[in-house]
């Protein structure tokens, strides 16, 4: 194989994020396999040129001006590591698309990942904030990842542990810019006794749609079926009207001060984490302080899921919206939810800055 080295580009990548915020980036370049890694990186490295790696664009806060080099790594495949009738170790390029990843394995048998149907973005990025849904985290059923560290220019096979998965959390996310990944491994099974159906309304969902099927008992076909209809049905599809998932983490306190805050509101949600902190539904609390439909426009909180916020200004034909809108009514919930229940949220999307920074911190109204 002859390989080409993609040249860098402006790019409007407005249409490169979910949230569709404004932003223009004065060097883009997509890859599409790892041989061009190197040559385009190292360059890079040596100058000490910033720069940034954009998958798909579902869980960042893009700066309306980016002068970062923007990396976008679209590898494709996905091969078969070992099979046996048990169990598949599958291997997957970054670029592949989650939910076809999702759908396709499913459906040929390979069960482990039907919990997280529906979740918008790229292979490649699932690792990053260990994606999470329905009782399922990604960290329950990948193996590996395999990784370019820019900065030591090499490359590197991250077992599980030392990928460092913690809630919506992992080392890539700790060390951002750092690591470009292209492949990830997955342990997949073929039982198709073997389901996750604990989580809120799951069970029932995935019963009637096996009932209606004539089946006494539930597959992980009908977890993957149950899971996607109940995300169409609270969680906006970006195509129609943009937003990054979940904006907010569920933030975890001292069980103390959830068995108090239960005195005053009873219908608190929240999950046990261990003796002594609990997790709270930063949903519930969003959506009983009235907040749902509300925000500074155009960034508005969903209306049928609190914790979710929407970009409106392409429905309103106003011109596209900014990293500093965001913000703005990022700092209203916080402040709203402050005042009533004494409690901190934290940003859930990693906002980046003009230079490819990623800010850590939940307050920042710059850009
Ligand atoms: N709730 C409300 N009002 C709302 C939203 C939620 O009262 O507007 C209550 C629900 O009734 C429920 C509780 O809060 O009792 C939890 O809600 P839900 O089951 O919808 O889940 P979540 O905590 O809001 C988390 C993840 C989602 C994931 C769902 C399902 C985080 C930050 N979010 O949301 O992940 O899909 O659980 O497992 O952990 C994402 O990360 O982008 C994402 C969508």
């Amino acid at each position: 194989m002859t390989l080409s080295i993609p040249a860098s580009s402006q790019a409007d990548l407005t249409s490169l994020n979910t949230m569709a915020l404004a932003c223009h980036a004065k060097y883009f370049v997509s890859l599409s396999h790892e041989a061009q890694i190197e040559p385009i990186l190292k360059p890079l490295v040596a100058n000490q040129a910033p720069f940034l790696i954009l998958s798909g664009g579902s869980n960042v806060l893009l700066p309306p001006t980016l002068r970062a080099h923007v990396i976008q790594p679209l590898l494709k495949g996905v091969e078969v590591i070992h099979e046996d009738k048990d169990q598949v170790l599958i291997e997957v390029m970054a670029g592949e698309n989650w939910h076809e990843l999702v759908t396709t394995t499913v459906n040929r048998g390979w069960f482990g990942l039907e919990n997280l149907a529906l979740i918008p973005g790229l292979t490649g990025a699932a690792p990053v904030q260990n994606i999470g849904a329905y009782g399922v985290q990604l960290d329950d059923v990948i193996t590996h990842v395999r990784a370019y560290h820019i900065p030591t220019d090499s490359w590197h096979h991250l077992d599980k542990a030392a990928c460092e998965f913690g809630y919506r959390d992992s080392v890539f996310k700790r060390q951002a810019g750092e690591w470009l990944i292209t492949r990830v491994g997955f342990d997949l099974h073929k039982d198709n006794q073997r389901i996750n159906s604990q989580y809120g309304d799951v069970q029932n969902a995935a019963l009637e749609i096996a009932y209606k099927a004539q089946r006494a008992s539930i597959t992980p076909v009908d977890i993957m079926q149950a899971i996607t209809a109940i995300r169409q049905s609270k969680l906006p599809n970006p195509a129609n009207l943009p937003n990054c998932g979940s904006f907010f983490k569920n933030p975890i306190i001292g069980t103390p001060q959830f068995e108090q805050l239960k005195t005053q509101w009873p219908d608190l949600v929240g999950y046990r984490v261990d003796e002594t902190h609990t997790k709270v539904a930063a949903g519930w609390l969003i959506d009983h302080a009235g907040l749902k439909g509300k925000g500074i426009a155009p960034i508005l909180i969903h209306d049928r899921q609190a914790l979710v916020l929407t970009n409106h200004s392409p429905s309103l034909n106003l011109t596209p919206a900014k990293q500093s809108d965001v913000a703005a009514t990022q700092v209203y919930v916080q402040e709203q939810i402050a005042s009533r229940y004494g409690i901190h949220l934290e940003r859930e999307p990693v906002w980046i800055e003009e230079d490819g920074q990623i800010n850590l911190s939940n307050t920042t109204l710059r850009g």
